[in-house]
């Protein structure tokens, strides 16, 4: 089996070409720094030709009012170069509770993704994860000073980068589910409980205030980012930042 991966070269693609080569399957890693550009459409063809799947993993390089335009035309250059080119499963990597959140422009970006997919020609599975452990050190500086770090009790299920990759190769290899996976890590932090955890680990002696109104994940209402359901990976936070 032939596997395309697109934006292998992330931090999930790449890990997801790693395990997808090691159990034995042809996975060929496709970017930018490939010479393949989802926007300009540049050796879309001829990265998607032959391949039995294609797992887009690429990102907008922004989470702004441009990011919808990044999945509107990557998802449309792609799915079309697939289509050419025989391609029987379409896989993306979304977020869990994306549809809930339409006041952030980015879930707003990743919900259009995936409408265009469930639209498109081709056999597909949605693999929808919670917030990667991963991308914590980057949710707290947006809201740091020197002394403090301001961040809501949004309630989120951290899940490990690893447990992503392994996940999206599994679905990869898989039938088409034609629909929606869930995976999550294995527990339910609120965020300002995930900065003390983190600050602790690293003897970093700054506080954390709970603040309902700090960040990009003040907007969210409820634990629409959280899923006790879902496939529940293994990694725990403590041990991931151990
Ligand atoms: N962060 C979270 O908590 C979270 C949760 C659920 C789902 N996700 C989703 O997970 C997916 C993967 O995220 P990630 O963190 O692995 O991303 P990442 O590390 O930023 O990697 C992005 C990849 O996309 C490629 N890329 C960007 N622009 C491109 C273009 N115009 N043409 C071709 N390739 C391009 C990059 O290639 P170059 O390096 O060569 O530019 C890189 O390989 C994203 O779709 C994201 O929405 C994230």
């Amino acid at each position: 089996m032939k596997i395309a991966v697109i934006g292998g070269t992330g931090l999930i693609g790449s890990q997801v070409v790693r395990n997808l080569t090691a159990a034995g399957y042809e996975a060929v890693p496709h970017s930018k720094s490939t010479g393949v550009d989802v926007i300009s459409g540049q050796g879309l063809q001829e990265a998607t030709a032959g391949a039995d799947v294609v797992v887009n993993l690429t990102n907008s390089p922004t989470f702004d009012e441009a990011s919808p335009g990044f999945f509107q035309t990557s998802m449309d250059n792609l799915l079309a170069a697939a289509h050419k080119g025989g391609v029987g499963h379409f896989v993306i990597l979304s977020i869990v509770g994306v549809d809930q959140v339409p006041e952030l422009d980015y879930y707003r970006a990743k919900a259009l993704q995936e409408k265009i997919l469930a639209a498109g020609p081709i056999p597909y599975s949605i693999v929808r994860a919670t917030q990667f452990m991963d991308f914590m050190d980057a949710v707290l500086s947006w809201t740091a000073d020197a002394d403090t770090v301001r961040l809501p009790a949004t309630p989120i299920q951290p899940i490990a980068s690893g447990d992503v990759a392994a996940a999206v190769a599994e679905v990869a290899v898989g039938a088409p589910l034609n629909g929606i996976r869930n995976i999550a890590g294995p527990e339910v932090l609120t965020l300002d409980e995930v900065g003390r955890i983190t600050l602790a680990h690293k003897g970093d002696h700054r506080t954390v205030t709970t603040d309902p109104t700090a960040g990009m994940f003040a907007v969210v209402k409820g634990d629409v980012l959280t899923d006790t359901d879902a496939h529940l990976a293994p990694t725990r936070y403590t041990d991931w930042l151990s």
